[in-house]
């Protein structure tokens, strides 16, 4: 059932870094408000692996120059769960694998990468009733959302919790091998000059280290229902004047 105290139409963004919890919470979010759901990272996850298939050297000109010449990825949202579909595949599980999660931190750090995936995210990004999640959600992809999240939790939770996911999806990895690349990745996501990983300003921060689920959501819909009201109040005002 939808939340109806908060209006339709919003956009919602959620930044932050691996594993802490922006998807599940995204998701959840997304359901509860009937909104479309954004995981933009699936987007750079799907034009890694279209480089891995096709063989394409992110650092040629020219492999990079077919890799994003009109990028044919579909993302659908159902029940839950995230379909994506690149060149008529579906690459869903595929494009989890920790070596793609290190490609697609990779290839985000190039323009032409990031360029050829703006215009498909504000197409859906201005439709509204949509929360997307990301690195470059409030500050660069949608600087006007109506409400901003930065998430994040320490590096010790966030490790162990793709760790735990990557066990169930039946990976047999090492933790601190999980951990050491999340690291980085976070570190190269953050420190890249384009766009990188960091809070819009009118971001709202949220911890969710020793926090449930139902806590985070808990307090973002509070968020998020304060921000609605905030905005009625305002355009009520601006009508009387
Ligand atoms: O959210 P994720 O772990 O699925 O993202 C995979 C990589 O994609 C991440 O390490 C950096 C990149 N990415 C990005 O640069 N900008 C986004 N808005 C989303 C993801």
């Amino acid at each position: 059932m939808a939340d109806d105290r908060i209006p339709k139409g919003l956009l919602i963004t959620i930044d932050g870094p691996a594993g802490a919890g922006k998807s599940t919470v995204s998701k959840k979010l997304a359901d509860i408000l009937g909104y479309a759901y954004l995981d933009t990272g699936a987007l750079y996850r799907a034009l890694a692996l279209s480089a891995q298939k096709n063989n394409l050297n992110p650092d040629k000109e020219e492999d990079l120059e077919k890799l994003c010449r009109k990028p044919a990825i579909d993302l659908t949202y159902n029940g839950g769960k995230l379909t994506v579909i690149l060149a008529g595949e579906d690459v869903s599980e595929e494009i989890r694998t920790p070596e793609v999660s290190m490609l697609s931190s990779y290839i985000s750090a190039k323009p032409m990468v990031r360029k050829s995936l703006l215009e498909m995210q504000r197409d859906i990004g201005k439709k509204g009733s949509v929360v997307a999640e990301g690195r470059d959600m409030g500050t660069v992809v949608f600087p006007d959302a109506d409400v901003k999240f930065y998430l994040d939790a320490s590096p010790e939770e966030r490790a162990s919790r793709r760790y735990k996911e990557l066990l169930q999806k039946g990976n047999n990895l090492n933790y601190e091998q999980i951990r050491k690349e999340m690291l980085k990745r976070d570190a190269d996501d953050s420190s890249r000059a384009v766009a990188p990983l960091i809070p819009a300003p009118d971001a709202i921060f949220v911890d969710s280290t020793d926090k449930s689920i139902d806590e985070v959501i808990a307090f973002m819909l509070a968020k998020i229902q304060e921000k609605a009201a905030l905005k009625a109040c305002l355009r009520a005002a601006r009508k009387q004047v």
